[in-house]
Order: structure tokens, then C-alpha cells, then sequence
């Protein structure tokens, strides 16, 4: 992806946030000059990769496959200096745009529809082979509720509605076409995106950038150094 295009999906994240009087912390208002002067007060930040994550998954269309993500909090899987065993998330996704299907091997997530529009999801069970299978229902979690619907059916949640996805359950998600962007929460547990996703198809998770304009933002994986 190209810096001038992540600098503005993350100025047209920030407005949409802002419509949405969802207030983020002050980190990530930082700039990349600010973060060179960073001390280890802010380790926490850099260690569990926190902040703006925006991803095309490789695929070189954001407007097909790409998502706008903030990782507001995690804990670290891999360093039990960092106790905390929830993550939360704030993402967008635009009409047209897919997060493509995939299960985590670990986590179980709460993706909750935030306002905008109506988000559409399908589910496959993760067969033995950890592909999706075409054939049996997939149960369904939803703001207490259970119930059972055929495999790869479209579920629509409203604003306000959320789905429980736990371990080996394949899903994707986009906006219901024709309803505009959605704006999505997760509240999962503890993860790590570059060791827990299991994708259907090869994806870029976090895509290499071409330096074409100085970043406003630092992406979650590009803190310096502490000083
Ligand atoms: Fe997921």
C-alpha cells in the first residue's frame, strides 16, 4: 500500500470515529515525530503492537479487501509481563469492503456492530483439514440467543446487535451492500494477529508500504526504539 493512502484512511477513520463520538486514547493522536522521543513509560504500546492498523491484506484493493483497525488494548500471548487476558478493537469496513474469511485457532471473539450500516456475516465450521465445511449448520451466538442456520448463510447484525465466534468457526464480514460503512467493535481475549488467524485463502496480514509521502500516523507495527 501506498503512505498517502494509509495517511488518509486513517484521516477518514478519525472523522467517522468522530461522527460517532467514539473517543480514542491519546496515543494515538501521536505523531511520528512525537513517538521518536518516546521512553519506555510506553512499552505496553509497542510490545502488543497497539494502534492504527490498516491493512488491504495484500490484496492491493483496500476498496475490495481491506479494513480500517485500531487495536485499543491486547495483552501478549507470548510475554507474561502483559497479565491482561482481553483485547479490544475498533474497526470500519466500507460498502464493498470484506474481511476475508478466516478462524482463530485461540481466540474467541465479540464483533459487535457499532452504527452505520447493517454488517453482514457468513460462518463455516473449520473441518478436520482446517478448511471451511460446505455442508453442516453452523450454531449461532447472538446477544443471547441461539439458534442454528445453514452454513455460508448471510446473518445481518443492526446497529447495536454482536455475534460470539469462537475457535475453528470460519467467518467473513462486510457491510450488507448498499447500507454505507459500519463501524464494528471486538472484545475478544488476549491475541496475536500475526499467529492466530487462519485465512482460507493466502492473505498479506500486514502488507509492505511504499513511502510516497511523510506518515501521519504510525502503523502498530512501526514504533521506534524506546529512547
Ligand atoms: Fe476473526
Amino acid at each position: 500500500m501506498r503512505r498517502s493512502e494509509i495517511n488518509r484512511h486513517i484521516r477518514d477513520f478519525e472523522t467517522i470515529l468522530r461522527v460517532h463520538r467514539f473517543e480514542l486514547p491519546p496515543f494515538l493522536s501521536l505523531t511520528p515525530a512525537e513517538w521518536q522521543e518516546k521512553g519506555h513509560e510506553y512499552d505496553e504500546i509497542r510490545d502488543n503492537a497497539l494502534g492504527w492498523d490498516i491493512t488491504d491484506f495484500g490484496s492491493g484493493c483496500f476498496e475490495t479487501r481491506g479494513l480500517y483497525l485500531i487495536t485499543l488494548r491486547n495483552g501478549n500471548v507470548h510475554d507474561s509481563r502483559y497479565s491482561k487476558t482481553y483485547a479490544e478493537k475498533i474497526m470500519m469496513l466500507r460498502d464493498g469492503q470484506m474481511c476475508p474469511s478466516h478462524f482463530h485457532w485461540h481466540k474467541m471473539e465479540d464483533i459487535i456492530n457499532r452504527g452505520g450500516g447493517n454488517l453482514l456475516f457468513r460462518l463455516w465450521n473449520a473441518d478436520k483439514d482446517e478448511k471451511p465445511d460446505r455442508v453442516s449448520p453452523v450454531k449461532i451466538h447472538s446477544d443471547g440467543r441461539e439458534y442454528e442456520v445453514p452454513c455460508g448463510s448471510d446473518v445481518i447484525l443492526k446497529p447495536g446487535q454482536s455475534l460470539t465466534l469462537y475457535p475453528f468457526c470460519f467467518h467473513e464480514f462486510t457491510p450488507q451492500p448498499g447500507t454505507g460503512y459500519v463501524l464494528i467493535g471486538e472484545v475478544s481475549m488476549c491475541n496475536d494477529d500475526n499467529t492466530d488467524n487462519c485465512f482460507e485463502e493466502a492473505q498479506g496480514r500486514f502488507p509492505p508500504i511504499e513511502e510516497d509521502e511523510p506518515a501521519y500516523r504510525l502503523l502498530c507495527n512501526e514504533y521506534p526504539e524506546a529512547q
